[in-house]
């Protein structure tokens, strides 16, 4: 692992100054403590899909790594505390099934390959859970099932916290993201949902890229590349601050305007899009520290950079 780091720390500093942090973590994650997954725990390799449920049980650091695409059985991997999930290579992950961290803390997902979990398993669900990253996954379903065969790709309720997705793919599918359950469950939401999605390639979506009710999300430099029906969907008096984003071939990038929720957008290019008006917001800042890259080198940067093979290295 320290000779990858260190050969990925010469390529770097031979490619010099284009090179993106490909590491870089900040967002929610960050907050409440910080989310180092399963770091210095003990690593162990699976390749079925009962040795990966059994490795991700338990409540002590660990690290567990995935060889090969396992094929789920449609039913939840529920992952514990203190874990990081990551692939090994460019073709690892679960097909078939998803994961989920139920009333849990501090899990990564990293370099996993995640495709076609039918409903009602979300590929990833995050329920009641606080300090969750999720770093250079690809998310592949189709269009040419019924919008409700699969579940989500990565869906956030019942007062999740401190979340930042990063760096991922988003590909081929109907309902992408969706944080905040139901319109019902203000109670437990509001105040929570706090999430960052940076530097995300959202790849033919048909919606909720995401839709968010309740929450408070910080959205910058994500390629929104061809979204077919609604992108960003800020409503139940969602706040979002929106920058640094390219849209592309986007219907709807932004909406407020179920039941009343908020966004402010800035230093965005939208091509081949237009945004309706939208109610303005009064998320202006964030309580971290960031680097957005511009919205006109999205477009480059994030396909270079995003999804699965990308990263080496826990
Ligand atoms: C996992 O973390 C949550 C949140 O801190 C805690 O409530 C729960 O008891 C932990 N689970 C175990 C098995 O320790
Ligand atoms: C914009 O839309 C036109 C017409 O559909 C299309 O030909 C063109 O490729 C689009 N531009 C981009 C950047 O996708």
């Amino acid at each position: 692992m320290f000779a990858r780091i260190f050969t990925f720390a010469i390529l770097a500093a031979l490619v010099g100054a284009a090179v993106v942090d490909k590491r870089a973590a900040p967002g929610y994650a960050t907050l409440n403590g910080g989310t180092t997954g399963g770091t210095g725990g003990p690593v162990t390799t699976v390749t079925t899909l009962a040795a990966l449920r059994t490795a991700v049980t338990g409540a002590t650091p660990k690290i567990v790594q995935i060889s090969g695409i396992i094929t789920g059985d449609g039913d939840t991997i529920d992952v514990g505390n203190h874990t990081t999930v990551v692939g090994i290579g460019s073709n690892s992950g679960v097909t078939g099934g998803g994961f989920r961290v139920k009333k849990g803390t501090n899990v990564i997902f990293r370099n996993l390959q995640l495709s076609k979990s039918p409903a009602p398993t979300d590929l990833i669900e995050l329920q009641t859970s606080t300090n969750i990253w999720v770093d250079h996954n690809t998310f592949t379903s189709d269009l040419t099932h019924d919008k409700d065969f699969y579940d989500g790709q990565l869906d956030m309720n019942h007062g999740t916290d401190f979340v930042t997705v990063s760096w991922n793919v988003f590909q081929q599918h109907w309902k992408c993201s969706l944080v905040g359950g139901s319109d019902n469950t203000g109670d437990e939401d509001s105040g929570h949902l706090r999430v960052t999605y940076h530097h995300n390639h959202f790849f033919e979506i048909n919606s909720r890229t995401p839709s968010l009710r309740f929450g408070t999300a910080h959205i910058y430099s994500n390629y929104f590349d061809n979204v077919l029906a609604s992108g960003v969907d800020s409503r139940d008096g969602a706040q979002t601050l929106i920058e640094d984003n390219q849209f592309t071939n986007v219907v709807d990038p932004i909406e407020t305007t179920l039941n009343g929720g908020f966004a402010v957008q800035r230093n965005n290019v939208f091509t081949n899009t237009t945004v309706a008006t939208i109610a303005a917001g009064t998320l202006t800042s964030v309580p971290y520290s960031y680097t957005a890259d511009a919205a006109s080198t999205i477009a480059s940067i994030v396909p270079a950079n995003a999804g699965v093979g990308k990263v080496t290295g826990l």
